[in-house]
């Protein structure tokens, strides 16, 4: 995989003296990224020759070495270019481009210790990178802490802009409804942070390739400056190093629009090609589980009368996969620990033992004779101890019963993380810091070994790393459908008009789609149910990314519907090309995507709480071919709070000359397959 196909290579390094600043910009020259070592490090953007990241302070501080920083100068620039393209074996597209300018800054100062760092931009047309790689040196050979990552990112106009964003530093890890407000009145945030600023142009911070680093929060300073805020280990260090240490990359996509924003693939091509030889065990695929039931308190994960993991109710689970065309059965609750309040059990889940009703064998043989694998389950609820004592073993036992797909959870509160250190000291860590960042990937490094790909629940936010280790399927890291269930408030009708422009820059999300009973609380209480229409649900499908998606409701809701089901059977979770064709953050989004397997495209579009009528031309279908529009959309009076199931479904023949009108009702949506007809 990841195959480079073409390289275009320029290098020229050069010596500077007495430069004060340097420059490099994007392959289309609308992107300039002027670096300088004027009175401190630092660097500045500018889009289509207007500011928009001003004047932003680079360095590093230490515990025990001077800072690498203030008094340095630039010294040499080597220079490069790149045009490649690669493929990923799964994914929004197989082909993806790198086309990028780069520039490597060597900074000085004349003293004897920790006197030299570099810092390499790479400028894109969707937007920069830049890291920091500081060599060994003497004062920066050993046991580096850092202390201050003093990288800043400077707004343009910051009271003029709009932000979309959701606190860090929190007790709900990245679980929130997000917020829009200006810039300047942001505090503590999570990365992806998106903002537009006056003139309209997008723009959206983030990180990629987070590996043996804590995760970057941003920390608003004085006048819309934005600063590096490192998430800390428990003893107030944040991050820990041996000599000759690279950062992750700090990342900047910039676009004229907001819908620019979903077709970048920048995060991906910072990171590193993948490190697994063979990936054909790795399967992209839909799945339902014994899960929502115990969701909406019709089940237990705990043990008694009410049990939703027994060995008849996942056979029952089995066969409608089977019959409707799953490929997994997600299965919670079925090994020991889950009775009483289960999120404070850490210290007893038992990853292999099963509850006396659950046979593990009997249902894999059961899945297996009918083509549908189990899709193990490992809730952590936070002590990583206690998991990693026993992940080996775990693995181990799943792999004997065909199981392909593990999900894991990490339900704790943010900086509750629990581990006994190697003194056998009890200490607590955020999800977001440098132990729990190599933590999540010592899981899929693990994983790997044994075959198996991991969906990882309360996760450290995505940073690209699927592009490395591609068993990294999926994970949560933002409100998924299970707020729907009990959340209180649920997620309201624009949270997945968010999403896009936000979580989901950084990767694959398992949100779950697909509630086709809104009244599992009865219809009438509205503040505590899914804000959506059933056709919204339908186009979740394809807005929300994920090579792996779930069927979440009951097998019985689904059967009630056959006709809307359909679509679920129908869409597909690997594609060729994905296509964002149009959307303004928080009020809507259209998704174009071309399966992999197939001429099929697939289109999925959605509204906030206001209803709209979207214009789509169908510029993105193949020439010269007929499809049957397959249109799963909003009734005329359709709307998510007391009609959300109103739905018409009708087919329609479309070339790429076509354009559709599409109603969407409030909080709707539509949902349509383009079956290919030659
Ligand atoms: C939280 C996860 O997001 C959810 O999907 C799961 O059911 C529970 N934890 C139990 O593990
Ligand atoms: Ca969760």
């Amino acid at each position: 995989m990841n195959k480079i196909l073409l390289i275009i290579t320029t290098c020229l390094i050069s010596p500077v003296i007495f430069a004060k600043s340097v420059q490099i910009s994007s392959p289309d020259n609308k992107i300039t990224v002027t670096i300088s070592d004027e009175k401190i490090p630092s660097y500045s953007i500018t889009f289509n020759n207007e500011a928009t990241i001003t004047s932003s302070r680079l360095g590093l501080r230490f515990k025990k070495a001077a800072e690498l920083g203030e008094g340095f100068t630039i010294k040499s620039i080597t220079k490069n270019s790149v045009d490649s393209t690669w493929q990923q074996p799964w994914g929004e597209r197989k082909s993806i481009r790198d086309n990028h300018n780069e520039i490597l800054v060597s900074f000085s100062t004349p003293r004897e210790q920790a006197n030299k760092f570099n810092v390499r931009f790479r400028v894109f047309n969707d937007g920069i990178g830049f890291r920091y790689e500081v060599p060994k040196q003497v004062g920066l050979d050993k046991n580096i802490e850092i202390t201050n990552e003093l990288t800043e990112f400077a707004i343009e106009k910051p009271a003029d802009a709009t932000a979309w964003w959701i606190p860090s530093r929190g007790w709900n890890r990245y679980e929130y409804l997000y917020n829009t407000t200006d810039l300047a009145s942001v505090d503590r945030v999570h990365t992806p942070f998106t903002f537009k600023l006056a003139n309209g142009h997008h723009l959206s911070i983030h990180e990629a390739a987070l590996v043996d680093y804590a995760g970057m929060t941003l920390q608003q300073m004085r006048g819309g400056v934005l600063k590096a805020d490192l998430t800390p280990w428990s003893d107030g260090i944040l991050v820990k190093k041996q000599a000759n240490f690279t950062t992750p990359w700090r990342t900047i996509q910039i676009s004229e629009n907001a819908v620019g924003l979903l077709n970048s693939d920048l995060i991906l091509n910072l990171n590193e090609p993948s490190k697994l030889a063979d990936t054909s065990w790795i399967e992209p695929g839909k799945y339902v589980g014994i899960w929502w039931g115990m969701h909406i308190a019709e089940n237990t994960w705990g043990s008694g009368e009410k049990h939703g993991a027994t060995t008849s109710e996942t056979k029952r689970y089995m066969d409608f996969a089977a019959k409707y065309g799953f490929d997994g059965v997600l299965v919670e609750g079925w090994n020991i620990g889950w009775d009483g309040d289960w999120y404070n059990n850490g210290d007893v889940f038992n990853f292999s033992k099963a509850y006396d009703d659950f046979d593990l064998k009997a249902v894999t043989e059961h899945g297996l004779s009918k083509g549908v694998r189990l899709i193990g389950h490992h809730e952590t609820s936070g002590n990583v101890t206690n998991y990693r004592n026993q992940m080996d073993d775990a693995f181990s036992l799943y792999q004997q019963h065909g199981v392909r797909q593990v999900k894991t959870g990490y339900v704790a509160d943010g900086g509750k993380i629990k581990r006994i250190d190697e003194n056998g000291i009890v200490r607590y860590e955020w999800h977001d810091g440098q132990f729990m960042v190599n933590e999540y990937l010592h899981n899929i490094k693990q994983a790997a070994k044994y075959k198996i790909s991991i969906n990882t629940h309360e996760p450290i936010k995505d940073t690209g790393l699927r592009r490395t280790y591609p068993n990294w399927i999926a994970r949560e890291g933002a409100r998924g459908q299970e707020y729907n269930a009990w959340g209180s408030p649920p997620n309201s009708p624009e949270h997945a008009a968010i999403l896009p422009f936000t979580r989901m820059l950084s990767g694959p999300m398992d949100f779950t789609p697909g509630t086709f009973n809104m009244g599992f609380k009865g219809l009438d209480e509205k503040s505590d149910r899914p804000q959506t229409t059933l056709a919204k649900q339908l186009a979740l499908y394809v807005v929300l990314y994920s090579p792996i998606q779930m069927a979440s409701d009951l097998p019985r809701n689904y059967e009630a519907n056959l006709p809307a089901f359909q679509f679920i059977q129908d869409v597909p979770t690997d594609w060729q090309q994905s296509k964002a064709i149009a959307g303004e953050v928080g009020k809507y989004v259209a998704f174009a995507r071309q399966e992999r397997a197939s001429d099929d495209w697939y289109l999925g579009a959605l509204t906030n709480e206001q209803a709209r009528e979207l214009t789509l031309p169908l510029h993105f279908l193949t020439k010269d071919k007929r499809y049957q529009a397959q249109i799963y959309r909003d009734g005329e009076k359709a709307n998510w709070i007391d009609n959300p199931y109103e739905m018409i479904i009708e087919q329609k023949e479309v070339t790429a000359m076509d354009t559709l009108k599409l109603p969407l009702a409030t909080s709707g949506g539509v949902a349509i397959r383009f079956k290919s007809l030659n």
